[in-house]
């Protein structure tokens, strides 16, 4: 009975590891149980290493982090605690002019370190990156690190909250440890998971201590190392966190001419400019982000290329489907921006926003009867 209990505990963390995408938690979450297993259920133990033995190696991710001491895992799962990014992003963030000078600004500061240090002066050690989603924060973290050359370790709040409740205070410190010991970036993204479960009750003591850690980390957080952290909702995060950060970058929904500037990258020039210069628009209107328009034109491509079709057009019909949700007098609004500053024909206005071509005409002959 012991046992059964003992196989539907590891059932379910299992279930939770695999659900939340972490295969490489799931590998190592397998050769422990293909260990235990081996005194009690031999059979069960030879099929999962046997399974194992066909999977990818777990240890390649963890390799080259330029930093020699072992990745600090859990103690009872033994799972890796932290999720090493080596990806250089696959697209240069577009980013306003503030946020890019922020950006600039943070790496320069490292990268130029000597001249702060000449001046008794050590770069920022620490930002709060806030917005909604998908506007860029993960990506400029990246961004970063790849300027920087320094490997970017991702500590995601949400995930080692839900697993590991109760013991995530300490799991935390191991990973700021961990980032601290070597010139690194640590990112701790969805920062507002620690703020946004503060009313449950039974939870409020763990949070407390999490809070208390993270304040103390943020204080002296070692220049040689950087922390970034993300987060959604502002507004949540406890004042005193908020403060503790040296820079704080708030990223905004794009307009529409950056979203133009990213559609360029994403459609690698298969799509005509006036085209993507409605979309942009259009996206803008409908108060879009960045992954937002990137789904869009990955969604696009795909149907383009199964029906033959040009990804310009697909795009067109696609996004057209959306602006139709949106309210007439929207749609109307965006027509006329079109027709009128994009020399755009009436009979693409009209197949991207719906309105019909007599109602544009006789709207931009009342606007300009009106001046
Ligand atoms: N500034 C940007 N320039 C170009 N593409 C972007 C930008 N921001 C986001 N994207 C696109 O959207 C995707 C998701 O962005 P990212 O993960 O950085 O968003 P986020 O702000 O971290 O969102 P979340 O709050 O949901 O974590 C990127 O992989 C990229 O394709
Ligand atoms: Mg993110």
């Amino acid at each position: 009975m012991d046992e059964m209990t003992a196989l539907e505990q590891d059932l379910v963390h299992l279930a939770r590891m695999a659900l939340a995408g972490r295969g490489q938690d799931v590998q190592t979450l397998l050769q422990r149980l293909a260990r235990r297993y081996s005194r009690t259920n031999e059979a069960t133990s030879k099929a999962l290493q046997a399974l194992l033995r066909e999977a990818p190696s777990t240890d390649a991710p963890l390799r080259g982090l330029g930093n020699a001491a072992p990745v600090p895992l859990d103690v009872d799962s033994r799972v890796p605690l932290i999720r090493p990014d080596h990806l250089a992003p696959a697209v240069t963030p577009v980013l306003s002019t503030s946020v890019r000078s922020a950006v600039d600004q943070i790496c320069e500061e490292r990268l130029r370190s000597d001249r702060l240090l000449q001046a008794g002066l050590t770069p920022s050690s620490s930002a709060l990156f806030v917005g909604p989603p998908g506007v860029g924060k993960t990506l400029a973290a990246r961004w970063i690190a790849s300027r920087l050359n320094l490997p970017l370790l991702v500590l995601d709040l949400s995930s080692v909250m839900s697993s590991y409740l109760g013991r995530t205070g300490g799991n935390i410190r191991k990973v700021l440890d961990y980032a601290k010991a070597s010139p690194s970036i640590l990112l701790l993204d969805e920062l507002d998971t620690v703020a946004k479960r503060r009313d449950d009750g039974a939870e409020v003591g763990e949070l407390k201590r999490l809070v208390t850690v993270l304040l103390q980390e943020i204080d002296d957080w070692p220049s040689s190392s950087l922390l970034l952290a993300a987060t959604n909702h502002g507004a949540l995060l406890d004042p005193a966190v908020w403060r503790r950060f040296e820079v704080v970058v708030d990223f905004p929904l794009p307009e529409a001419v950056q979203l133009r500037k990213a559609l360029d990258q994403y459609c690698e020039g298969q799509a005509p400019d006036d085209v993507l210069t409605a979309i942009a628009r259009a996206l803008s209107v409908q108060g879009s982000s960045f992954s937002d328009a990137h789904r869009l034109v990955t969604a696009a491509r795909r149907r383009a290329a199964l029906a033959e079709q040009p990804l310009g057009e697909t795009l067109l019909s696609m996004c057209g489907e959306q602006v139709k949700q949106l309210p007439f007098a929207e749609r109307v609004r965006l027509a006329l921006d079109l027709v009128q500053s994009d020399h755009m024909s009436q009979r693409r206005v009209h197949e991207l926003s719906g309105v019909s071509r007599d109602t544009i005409r006789s709207r931009m002959r009342r606007e300009e009867s009106q001046g």
